[in-house]
């Protein structure tokens, strides 16, 4: 009998080759070019096979929040593996009940709205979930949603999700979102200023309303074809654009007047991202359903979940069975999202997220003094954005946005007397955003690593 060959003992090389042969391309491993094997992880590092330590900006795209193998929320999750693991979504649990109260109470608090929570079991199938709810209440699909959104690759997710390459392989999207400019100030679509447009892409959005011609609005039967806009209050892979202050308070005043849902998309900026609970909170509007995901386990056990209005979700008008996956409210997730919301209600993460959002921002200013190809410099909270450009410090520059990726990648840089990784994530418009999302529990110590590294590499980049 011939001995079969164990995954477990083959080398990193042999790995790759059996990845490149068994593992579908289909998502997004291969936009690189060197995919990467990682062995370990530990607070805000990564840590390849030969202990090469990796600081990591971008934590999981900002699933993890609370750090690699935050120990309350692992610990409460092995408790859970051995008390309740499994448990069929018919039935109740505690956790389950305590977690939808707990975030209920938090927007009864904060938006003096009554509603319900309903989980499931990531971002797009919260999005996906969320759009029964709009058809179930308006009996419509057609919504409004933005350039440079990104709301998950599920097909209804993806219809609503602005870049065509999503969609292009995939047939007709008959749901097909109508996308409205993002208020991207840095590169203003109408080509204005920020501080004297007066909001003119708000005003370009009403615009659209004053006749039937223009598309979208029925103005003797007063009604919309479109029947909710999708928000993301801080446009995450769009390349973490934040929006002047005033933007959704006038946006929102024409979604009442033409009876609009707003549906807030909290996957990637929700739980404390921004330095706020949700990031629409920094806006001052209150929505009518919201989605999140992600950091809610700290990117563990899979959960996602939408809150909605009371008059959307109530039993009454949202009946049993409205949507289900076996795994929607499982008890692992829920015992770690209740555990996460323990861990926000002990910390001052308002004032901490903040300060080191701060301190973040002016050490990268002072970078962008030295380097012009650092475009624009921005951050809310801790989700930051670092834009990447030609020497003239406006036309972005993919490639070289590429090789200070790779070079992080590669494991070659040297800080502190020892070789090390910087893990980055691109995003933006013009694939040349690094969208920064470091842990909560990031040091300023550790911040000045960051930047270490980070010129490390983004001298490297310009030397190639
Ligand atoms: C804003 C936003 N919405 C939805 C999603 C989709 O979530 P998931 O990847 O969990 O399906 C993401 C993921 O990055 C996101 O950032």
């Amino acid at each position: 009998m011939t001995k079969k060959k164990k995954v477990s003992s083959n080398s990193q090389s042999e790995l790759l080759k059996l990845e490149e042969k068994y593992c579908s391309w289909g998502d997004t491993v291969h936009y690189s070019k060197q995919p990467k094997i990682f062995e370990r992880a530990r607070g805000p590092y990564l840590y390849d096979d030969k202990n090469v330590e990796y600081l990591d900006l971008q934590m999981w795209y900002s699933a993890a929040n609370f750090g690699y193998g935050n120990e309350r929320l692992n610990s409460v999750l092995k408790k859970q593996i051995d008390k309740l693991p499994q448990l069929a979504c018919q039935y109740l649990h505690k956790e389950k009940i305590e977690l939808a109260t707990k975030l209920c109470q938090l927007n009864e608090k904060k938006f003096d709205a009554k509603g319900r929570v309903h989980f499931s079991v990531g971002g797009a199938s919260a999005i996906e979930d969320s759009m029964k709810l709009i058809r179930n209440t308006t009996g419509k699909n057609l919504v409004f949603a933005f350039f440079g959104s990104y709301h998950g690759r599920t097909l209804e997710a993806s219809s609503i999700t602005s870049s065509y390459r999503y969609r292009r392989h995939f047939g007709h999207f008959a749901n097909r979102a109508h996308f409205v400019p993002y208020p991207y100030c840095f590169r203003c679509f109408y080509g204005k200023g920020k501080d004297t447009c007066g909001l003119y892409c708000v005003r370009q959005f009403e615009k659209l309303f004053e006749s039937e011609y223009y598309s979208i609005y029925d103005s003797k039967g007063d009604e919309c074809e479109f029947t909710a806009f999708y928000i993301e209050a801080i446009q995450g892979t769009g390349g973490y654009i934040i929006p002047p202050k005033d933007y959704f308070k006038e946006l929102k005043k024409i979604l009442d007047r033409y009876k609009i849902l707003l549906v807030d998309d909290e996957i990637q900026m929700g739980f404390y991202r921004t330095g706020k609970f949700w990031a629409v909170e920094n806006f001052g509007i209150t929505p009518d359903i919201m989605a999140f995901g992600k950091a809610l386990t700290n990117g563990l056990n899979p959960l996602g979940g939408i809150w909605a209005k009371e008059k959307l979700i109530s039993p009454g008008v949202f009946p049993p069975g409205s949507t289900h996956s076996t795994f929607s409210s499982n008890t692992l997730g829920t015992a770690v999202g209740l555990e996460t919301l323990k861990i926000i209600e002990d910390s001052d993460f308002a004032t901490s997220i903040n300060q080191k959002g701060n301190y973040f921002v002016k050490q990268f200013k002072a970078l962008q003094k030295k380097y012009p190809n650092i475009g624009d410099v921005d951050g809310i909270g801790l989700a930051l954005r670092v834009e990447i450009c030609e020497a003239d410090g406006f036309t972005p520059s993919r490639a070289l946005t590429d090789k200070i990726c790779e070079n992080g990648l590669s494991g070659k840089l040297s800080a502190q007397g020892k070789r090390r990784g910087l893990i980055l994530d691109v995003g933006g418009y013009y694939k040349n955003v690094f969208t920064l999302a470091p842990s909560f529990y990031m040091s300023n110590r550790e911040i000045d690593l960051a930047l270490e590294l980070f010129e490390e590499a983004l001298i490297k980049a310009l030397k190639a």
